[in-house]
Parts: structure tokens; C-alpha cells; sequence
């Protein structure tokens, strides 16, 4: 049974007022098999949030924090499904979403530092289930603009009752100081009326060069902090060792 919730009533409406009466008709006909290739991508986003959670787990153990510090999910709205196949003059079905989009299902990893971005990177790499579709490096190859996240495309088997269906997912890895950045200048570039000048862009691209710097600087933190500690923990497991061997001889 499905329970309607005043929540979901609210988001009816809002979608359906967002939408225009094309994509609105095109939805209404299609609307089961809409719904379930829609459910198909929440489950490859489970999928993926799951991996992330068990090597964030994995990882704190390894390097003493946290790789993981936020994993947010987004699913793309049907109103922006559609104007990406028109913009794109992609034919306008099922099928044509699932062979050409790759950013339907939307999953971004906020990562404490930028080795853990590379660190998680590789790991989701290694996975056998998992297979890279596409990989762009905005950290080694900043955009123009001064954005940087490192975006994989992957494909990702789900199982369900009766068949196994691979599903795409876009991955995007970015460091908190990386996240910062690109939602305030998403929020700066949607102000669609303001006239966006040369040195507002200049300004932007200063301060995107700033937060790189801030990782930098906080990696080398990190690097300074590891350093020693793992040196107490070398020194710890030797004076342990130290003391049971002596134990040991003790007894003899
Ligand atoms: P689109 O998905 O249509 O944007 O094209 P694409 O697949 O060629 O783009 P790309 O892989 O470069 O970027 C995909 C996503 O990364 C976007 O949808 C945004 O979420 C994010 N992104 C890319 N460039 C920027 C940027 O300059 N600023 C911000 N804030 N986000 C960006
Ligand atoms: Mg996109």
C-alpha cells in the first residue's frame, strides 16, 4: 500500500507546476515505465552509497580518519531529462535515456582531502561489479573557471526480482574547500538576470586558485599529523613488544 504523505502531495504539485505541457504530456504516457527506470537509477545510487559507505568504514581504520566527511544523491528531474535530449537532438524514449545520458542518477562525495578523493577513486576502481565509463580530472585540470571535482561516469549492475540491469551513475568526488566553491558560484551563476562581468569572473577564479591553496595547506597538515603519529604508534608497538619478550624470558 502506498501512503501519501502532505510531503509528497506538496512535491506533486511542485513538479507539476515546474514542468511545461510537453514534457507534462510526454510523462503522463509514459508514466509506469518512467517510474520504474526511475527507481532503477534510486537503486544504483543505493548501490553506490553503500560501496562508499563500507570503504569509508574500511578506510578510518587505514589512515586514522575519515576519507568520507558527506555523500549526497541526487536523481535528475524529468523536466531537465528532457531538455537535455532536445538540446542534445537525442531522440526523446525510455531507451534513449539510459544510452545517452550519464546523469541521471547523480551521486557527489565530499572527501576530507584530496589524497582521499584519489584514495576512494582507486578503490571504487578496483571493484569488479563496477566499470569506468568516463573520467574527467577538474583536480588535475581545473576548468577555466576555477571548478575542480573529479567526475566518473560508471556503470553499475543492479539485481532485481527477475533480471540483472546495468545502470550508470555519475560520481563526483570533490574536497569540502572543492564544495564550497562550486555551490556558491552554482548559486552566483543562477542569477540569471545579473549581468556577470569580467571581474566577478576574475574574482571567482581568485578565489577557486584560494581554496586550492587551502587544500594544499591542509593536506600538508594532514602529512605533518600522520607523520608523527605513526611514529609514536611504531615507537608504542615497540616498547610492547620490548615488554612481552622480556616477560617472556622471564619464564625461562
Ligand atoms: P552537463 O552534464 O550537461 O553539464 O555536461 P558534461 O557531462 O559535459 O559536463 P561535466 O562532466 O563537465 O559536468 C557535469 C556536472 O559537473 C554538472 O552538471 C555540474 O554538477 C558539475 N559542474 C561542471 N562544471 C561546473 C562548474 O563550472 N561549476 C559548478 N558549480 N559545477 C560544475
Ligand atoms: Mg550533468
Amino acid at each position: 500500500m502506498t501512503v501519501w504523505t502532505r510531503e509528497d502531495e506538496r512535491n506533486k504539485n511542485k513538479m507539476m507546476n515546474i514542468m511545461d505541457g510537453e514534457t507534462m504530456e510526454w510523462a503522463q504516457k509514459k508514466s509506469r515505465e518512467l517510474s520504474r527506470l526511475m527507481s532503477y537509477y534510486r537503486c544504483a545510487m543505493m548501490e553506490i552509497e553503500t560501496k562508499l559507505n563500507v570503504l569509508n568504514e574500511e578506510f578510518s581504520w587505514e589512515k586514522d580518519h575519515n576519507p568520507i566527511s558527506s555523500i549526497r544523491k541526487r536523481l535528475k528531474s524529468l523536466t531537465s531529462i528532457r531538455e537535455k535530449l532536445d538540446r542534445r537532438e537525442f531522440p526523446v524514449s525510455i531507451s534513449s535515456i539510459e544510452e545517452n545520458l550519464n546523469d541521471v542518477a547523480g551521486v557527489r562525495v565530499i572527501c576530507s582531502f584530496p589524497e582521499d578523493v584519489y584514495a576512494i577513486r582507486d578503490a571504487l576502481l578496483t571493484q569488479d561489479d563496477l566499470t569506468l565509463l568516463e573520467e574527467k580530472d577538474y583536480v588535475k585540470n581545473p576548468k577555466q573557471n576555477g571548478y575542480r571535482s573529479l567526475h566518473l561516469i560508471m556503470s553499475i549492475p543492479i539485481y532485481l526480482a527477475h533480471e540483472k540491469k546495468i545502470m550508470k551513475v555519475e560520481i563526483q568526488l570533490r574536497t569540502i574547500a572543492m564544495d564550497f566553491w562550486a555551490s556558491l558560484e552554482h548559486q552566483l551563476r543562477y542569477k540569471k538576470e545579473v549581468l556577470f562581468t569580467e571581474e566577478m569572473a576574475h574574482e571567482l577564479s581568485e578565489c577557486a586558485r584560494i581554496s586550492a591553496d587551502l587544500d594544499l595547506r591542509m593536506d600538508n597538515l594532514r602529512k605533518g599529523v600522520e607523520k608523527q603519529h605513526s611514529a609514536r604508534h611504531f615507537n608504542a608497538v615497540g616498547r610492547d613488544n620490548m615488554f612481552l619478550l622480556e616477560k617472556h624470558l622471564e619464564h625461562k
